[in-house]
């Protein structure tokens, strides 16, 4: 296959499409953007909506054309001859519909079929990102909102990489802050001998952390020594290094284990990692002038805020933006990044906002935020419990991730059992798949929505198998799987020589559905919104269902071959997603 034929994103091919037939129009205007977009009316399939932005620029200018509606039987004229289209017609104010050949959707899925999914993966601008999620706080429990950064992050990093791009997944985790006085302070106090320090005797962090923190508040000769304690760390003294380490090794492994669960990677820079880096930073925008002195602080003052940035406290010490501010840098000119990529709440969003605003002001970025490099802010609404307010266990604690995952799990292995799984299937196949369905379950609940809004947390509803969840769509690719079982066709073989018909109006509607999946992973995927994916895969399933199985008999019908491929593709496509979002698949239901 030629690399013209491999391209699955209709969108593209079509703007290469047009681009000359409006060029033709507008020949000394070198930079026409073709504007196609998918139709929502029945008129055809995609639509060119240059026509109106056109007349406005050419009216007046002894232009023969009469308006919108000429200009756009021109744009439908000049369209030079393609396989792609099937034909055309203009709408309204000169709307170009565009109605797809059969035969090339056809074509599309066969060689996708043959040369993989991967022949469908977008082709990005950007060479190298720095996706920054997760970072939770040494010490300090992860939360649901560290969940949301980590499901999100991962997704977003997972569709990048699709796409082509090289992806540095950084955990950023808090392990460097004024915290740490009284952690080691009170580590020494209770094991006088590091080498007793175990993961059980610390095991429950944030249990230490309460109990550090009672004493801080409690013993005025205890807080003191824990303020002693910051410098001495931050000096370099190695006993307190060495508890440190010992403190953040212990956090490691308990963040490492929901990792792992979670199926996600990410490769750890903390703070700590750049603090060495900071005063070297400090000096270069103290050097461009952008450093001022407020109050005993040093600050950047940030045009359009009411407060400005402050990158040394007045104390001397740094803080959280001097870190960012140092990151950003290092990502930037050491790890070569040119788009870098943070997630977490929207209640950061102003920190995110100052320190881009002080990098563009230092010339690190430029102000035009649709150039690279380019830094994004992924922000996140809340998890909410039922009652609508913050999601908290009954005593009002936080909420320990690993008691949700395991929540989601034992819930999810019950309903099997209820539906007489345990009877068919090894212990094994129970277990995974009961792993697979509850944490797809917890994953796609807070990936379906649009990420700035708050989300309900409800086990219910996301393990219900109807609906918009994770369940009814594991169930219903698992459906498509045993399809193509029981056909008892090889279908490797019918991959390599089967021929695609799309004549029933259900076949051509999931076959156009299917060849949209590359342009919807780029829009995810620039536009940070893995929501856009999940309503894809989700149509995708109710296409499946509605529009062709239920229309179009597969199994024994003359068109078996081809409608098996169908399955076949659809069942391709929705692993990709699954995959794109984090989610394990289950091929057995
Ligand atoms: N540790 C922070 C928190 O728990 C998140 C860090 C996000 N990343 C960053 N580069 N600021 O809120």
């Amino acid at each position: 296959a030629t690399d013209e034929e491999r391209v699955g994103n209709v969108k593209r091919q079509l703007a290469k499409l047009f681009e000359s037939s409006l060029r033709a129009i507008v020949p000394d205007e070198s930079d026409v953007e073709p504007l196609i977009a998918p139709c929502t009316g029945k008129f055809g399939d995609y639509q060119c909506n240059n026509a109106m932005g056109l007349w406005s620029k050419i009216k007046g200018k002894g232009t023969e054309f009469r308006g919108p509606p000429s200009v756009g039987q021109a744009i439908m004229k000049n369209l030079p001859p393609s396989e792609i289209v099937e034909s055309c017609s203009v709408a309204g104010p000169g709307f170009v519909n565009v109605v797809l050949s059969k035969s090339w959707i056809a074509k599309t899925i066969q060689n996708m079929l043959r040369d993989g999914i991967e022949t469908w993966a977008p082709q990005l601008e950007v060479k190298r990102a720095v996706v920054d999620f997760s970072s939770p706080n040494i010490a300090k429990e992860m939360h649901v909102g560290h969940l949301r950064s980590t499901i999100i992050g991962d997704a977003l990093a997972r569709m990048l990489e699709f796409s082509n791009v090289d992806v540095l997944r950084r955990n950023h985790v808090g392990d460097w802050g004024t915290q740490f006085g009284m952690l080691i302070e009170f580590l020494f106090e209770n094991y006088p001998n590091l080498e007793d320090v175990s993961e059980t005797a610390i095991g429950d962090l944030q249990a230490f952390y309460k109990a550090s923190k009672q004493r801080f508040d409690d013993d005025a000769a205890f807080k003191l020594r824990a303020q002693q304690a910051v410098v001495k760390l931050q000096g370099g003294e190695s006993e307190y290094r060495k508890a440190w380490s010992k403190i953040c090794e212990i956090s490691r492994k308990e963040f490492d284990k929901v990792y792992q669960r979670l199926g996600v990677k990410l490769e750890e820079k903390g703070e700590s990692f750049y603090n060495p880096y900071i005063p070297g930073v400090i000096k270069e925008l103290s050097e461009l002038g952008l450093v001022e002195e407020s109050e005993g602080a040093r600050v950047i003052f940030i045009e359009g805020a009411n407060i400005p940035l402050i990158v040394v406290k007045s104390d001397g010490g740094f803080n959280y933006a001097s870190t960012d501010l140092t990151a950003l840098w290092y990502r930037l000119n050491e790890e070569k990044a040119e788009w870098i990529v943070y997630v977490t709440d929207v209640g950061q969003q102003q920190h995110f906002d100052m320190f881009f605003k002080a990098a563009k002001r230092a010339g690190w970025l430029p102000a035009d935020d649709s150039k690279y490099p380019k830094a994004s802010h992924v922000g996140f609404g809340l998890v909410l419990g039922e009652d609508g307010k913050r999601f908290r266990t009954r005593s009002s604690e936080v909420v320990r991730l690993v008691d949700l995952l395991d929540e989601a799990k034992s819930r999810s292995k019950t309903a099997l059992i209820e539906r007489g799984k345990a009877k068919e299937w090894t212990e094994q196949e129970l277990e995974q798949t009961a792993e697979a369905v509850g944490y797809g379950a917890v994953k796609y609940a807070d990936l379906k929505n649009n990420r700035l809004t708050n989300y309900t947390f409800d086990f219910d509803q996301m393990l219900s198998d109807k609906g918009n969840t994770a369940v009814y769509l594991l169930y219903a690719h698992a459906r498509i799987c045993s399809i193509i079982r029981k056909s008892g066709k090889d279908i490797d073989e019918l991959k390599k020589a089967g021929v695609i018909v799309l004549d029933h109006a259900g076949e051509r509607e999931l076959g156009l559905h299917l060849l949209q999946f590359s342009e919807v992973v780029e829009e995810a995927g620039t536009n940070l919104l893995p929501n856009v994916l999940c309503e894809y895969l989700y149509n995708l399933s109710e296409i499946f269902t509605k529009k062709f199985y239920s229309n179009c008999q597969v199994v024994g019908s003359a068109e078996e071959t081809s409608r098996l491929l169908l399955c076949e593709a659809t069942a391709i496509v929705m692993r990709k997603c699954f995959y794109l979002l984090g989610i394990e698949p289950v091929y057995k239901i």
